[in-house]
């Protein structure tokens, strides 16, 4: 029996997913066991956590073996049991026994410059990493309205607006699905602002786009992409996420609600709706193997895609651990898919000759 390892850095997390799979798994000869990183001992190479009892449909304690194939679904922030875990998931993906479904994405910046060398540069915002409040002020003066986010950020968190007015600066977020605003006098006034920002974390800047519906909401295409059972990249659907009148997000965790592509599509003229789907398209069908060219492996991704008002198209974020939502709204039909792809993917990789995979490592590490 195969045992697929699902790594988290809580028990808690995404357990109606975990239980869904687990539910399946042994219909695919395999069985289900979740742990935590902490939890491993580096001197055994045992850890404690819980195998799914496909009899009782529980979790059951218990300390085995690292598994030898895991999905990785640990999502980082800035407490103490993150920063423990880090070193520890960078030392499994280093292991030659141990096979991760996907090795994940480097930050946004990593990213951006990575991808800004290749056939889909021109649908990438420019980013600029900002050393300091000189940066911002720069960019402000000659872009007007500009967008600052933590380069490892995730689910909309610290997205700032910045609009240069004649004399004020107006700084507008989202936080807990509210929107706040504020105006300051000068720029000496934003700089006070700025400074202690910068401190806590990394941030990137780009110009604002204008991503919004004509009701001033601003949306996206989120797409997923998934390797099937044979190891070969496909789309498993896509829905538009909708944020809040005057808002500057559509994230779902930020309060987003969902339509499908299709209704999105049929309210534009057909001619833009059809280009819409041929640019998405042809993004999609280079963007996983640019990925895995430039990083390491990869079993899934979550395409962030904005449509700006002017028609142009925008490769926005992508995600290597990416959520289901948009998915399970728009097409409830594909949910026993979604469960069993890592499963399926999981056995394929135990079935295959794994040397070849991960021929270096490095710079992996991130949401
Ligand atoms: N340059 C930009 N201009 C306008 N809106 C943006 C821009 N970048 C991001 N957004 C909005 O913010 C949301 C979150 O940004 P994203 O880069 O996906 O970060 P996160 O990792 O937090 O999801 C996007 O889905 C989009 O609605
Ligand atoms: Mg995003």
């Amino acid at each position: 029996m195969i045992t697929f390892g699902i790594m988290t850095l809580s028990m808690e997390s995404e357990i109606a997913y975990f239980n869904e799979m687990a539910s399946l798994a042994q219909s695919c000869g395999m069985e289900v066991f979740r742990f935590m990183p902490s939890k491993i001992d580096p001197h055994t190479l045992q850890v404690k956590g819980q195998k799914f009892d496909s009899k009782a449909k529980g979790w059951l304690e218990m300390e085995l073996p690292i598994p030898a194939i895991v999905y990785d679904r640990c999502f980082y922030g800035e407490d103490e049991h993150s920063k423990q875990c880090l070193p520890i998931v960078s030392w499994l993906k280093n292991r030659k026994d141990i096979t991760f479904l996907g090795y994940g994405l480097p930050n946004k910046l990593e990213l951006y410059n990575a991808v800004k060398n290749t056939e889909l540069s021109s649908y990438l915002p420019t980013s600029q990493s900002i050393s300091d409040s000189g940066t911002v002020l720069n960019y402000l003066t000659s872009m007007k309205k500009i967008i600052l986010k933590p380069i490892n950020g995730a689910q909309g968190y610290g997205i700032y607006y910045v609009k240069k007015n004649d004399k004020t600066i107006h700084v507008k977020t989202e936080k807990q699905k509210k929107i706040i605003s504020r105006i300051f006098p000068n720029e000496a006034k934003l700089v006070q602002w700025l400074q202690p920002l910068l401190k806590q974390r990394s941030y990137l800047l780009q110009p604002y786009l204008e991503l919004s519906t004509n009701e001033q909401q601003p949306f996206d295409i989120r797409i997923l992409l998934q390797k099937n059972e044979q190891g070969i990249w496909g789309e498993r659907g896509r829905g538009i996420r909708i944020g809040s009148t005057g808002g500057i997000l559509s994230n779902i965790s930020a309060g987003g609600s969902v339509v499908t592509f299709s209704e999105w599509l049929s309210s534009l003229p057909p001619a833009k709706g059809d280009y819409i789907r041929q640019e998405v398209d042809f993004i999609l069908s280079k963007l996983p193997a640019i990925l895995e060219k430039e990083f390491l492996p990869l079993f899934e991704i979550g395409v962030d895609i904005g449509i700006a008002k002017n028609g142009s198209i925008w490769i926005l974020d992508i995600n290597s651990k990416p959520g289901r939502k948009v998915l399970f709204h728009t097409r409830p039909d594909l949910q026993e898919t979604l469960y069993l792809a890592p499963l399926l993917y999981g056995k394929h990789l135990s079935q295959t000759e794994q040397i070849e995979r991960k021929n270096y490592y490095e710079k992996t590490l991130s949401h």
